[in-house]
């Protein structure tokens, strides 16, 4: 049987929450109060009024010619257990020269975000690679468009890139589409990842100090495939640091509550956000995900509230592997961004926190080597008078929310009052001919 022909064979599929059925008269009903309620999620060729001899002649005839001549298929996605029908989905721009097509969807309103797109989608893709003989499926969603780019991502398309402008928008305007596509070879792969029956993992993946651009090329891969990103903000209601770098490459990012900016050790705050973030990771294990992601900025063995969260989590499910991908660090987006050379030669470099106050800054000045500064937004007046002391503002630098919106970087000495709590500083060890320090 040619793909063509496979195209026309009634088959009803069946997976997850869903099944995926022709259109026939049993579906008028639902039709009629989709109509009614004015819920506009119908793809353009679907009726759009009530009229019953055109909706009887859509539901028989109308919706199964396109797939009679290999032009288009078109599902009802019913829920298998009440059998309601939540939405629709289809094949279309079916090219059997190149075996390519596109894929579309759309749920009911208020059935939204409980799985049966991803479920839908998987299905349908799967039938047009595996049983008619297409070799892409291709699948477009609006840039904006956070709960469908998600739903891509959940069945395991890949994202391609940025369409620009492709797709004209009811105000007139052309908006941006992301292209998502899939392959057998993607299935094939899916496959051999469920065979092996390797354990739930959590990882722990640095995105960089904020530039969406200084993430690895592995992090974006491992962001994609996950089965749930988490990033710690400071409240629901606020995007969080790691999240704004994340959004750059999937929409799948979930807020959990994380105090980041708490002081004063294990505060009862502090352990309740960890205890709170590891429930959510456990959870997640429990409904099935095998990896889930925790995004943080910088690298996530650097003072990361990672470290904590992984720890919390291994004592509630030892059996989770913890892995780590690593991420460039502030002081490494300064050094590049100011020019300044971290260390050369013999010299060691030396981090010191100064959340608790600027205690161990002067021995490190003392040492004439490179000292970085991190967290010492509110002893930021004391930190420049003991570089002054230490005759090392000169050549110090600063750098505050790299890579974010309200981004500085200046020489220290021109450092006056408060600093935000992202600002680093680099103190370059003492040079004075070159190579000296080798
Ligand atoms: C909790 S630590 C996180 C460190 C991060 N994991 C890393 O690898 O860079 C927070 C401190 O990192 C530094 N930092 C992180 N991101 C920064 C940014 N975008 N700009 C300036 N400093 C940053 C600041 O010193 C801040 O107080």
């Amino acid at each position: 049987m040619s793909g063509e022909e496979t195209f026309r064979t009634e088959t009803p599929l069946v997976g997850g929450r869903v099944e995926l059925r022709a259109y026939g008269l049993d579906d008028a009903e639902a039709l009629i109060e989709i109509i009614r309620a004015g819920e506009g999620f119908l793809p353009p060729n679907f009726p759009k009024e009530l009229d019953a001899e055109l909706l009887a002649w859509w539901l028989t005839e109308g919706v199964h010619q396109p797939r009679r001549y290999g032009l288009a298929a078109h599902f009802a996605v019913i829920d298998r257990e009440s059998g309601a029908f939540c939405g629709t989905i289809g094949l279309f721009r079916v090219d059997w020269s190149q075996l390519t097509c596109e894929v579309g969807y759309g749920m009911r309103p208020g059935l939204r975000g409980r799985g049966y797109a991803t479920d839908a989608l998987r299905l349908v893709a799967e039938w047009a690679l595996r049983e008619c003989g297409l070799h892409r499926v291709e699948l477009r969603a609006a840039t904006s468009n956070i709960a469908s780019i998600r739903v891509a991502e959940k069945a395991g398309f890949l994202r391609e890139g940025r369409a620009r402008g492709a797709e004209r928008g009811p105000g007139g305007t052309n908006h941006d589409q992301f292209v998502f596509s899939m392959l057998e070879a993607d299935l094939d792969r899916r496959d051999a990842d469920r065979r092996e029956v390797a354990p739930p993992e959590l990882v722990g993946i640095g995105v960089g100090p904020g530039d969406p651009e200084l993430v690895t090329a592995k992090a974006v891969r491992i962001l994609r495939e996950a089965d749930v990103v988490l990033v710690p903000v400071m409240a629901l209601d606020e995007e969080g640091r790691a999240e704004s770098v994340v959004q750059a490459y999937t929409g799948k990012a979930e807020r959990v509550v994380f105090a980041l900016n708490d002081r004063g050790g294990v505060t009862e705050k502090r352990a309740a956000a960890w205890d709170g973030a590891a429930e959510r990771v456990v959870r997640a294990f429990e409904e099935g995900a095998r990896r889930v992601v925790f995004a943080t900025i910088g690298d996530p063995n650097v003072y990361s509230t990672f470290t904590y969260l992984a720890q919390t989590v291994r004592e509630r499910m030892p059996a989770v592997a913890v892995r780590t991908v690593p991420g460039i660090t502030a002081m490494q987006d300064l050094a590049a961004r100011s020019g300044t050379v971290l260390v050369e030669g013999s010299e060691s470099l030396e981090l010191v926190p100064l959340a608790k106050g600027t205690d161990g800054l002067d021995a490190a000045l003392e040492t004439g080597n490179t000292v970085v500064a991190y967290k010492f937004g509110s002893v930021a007046p004391a930190v420049v008078e003991a570089l002054k002391d230490a005759g090392r503002l000169e050549d110090a630098v600063y750098g505050a929310r790299l890579g974010l919106e309200g981004e500085e970087i200046r020489p220290a000495h021109e450092l006056t009052g408060p600093v935000p709590y992202l600002s680093t500083l680099i103190i370059p060890g003492r040079r004075t001919s070159r190579g000296g320090k080798l």
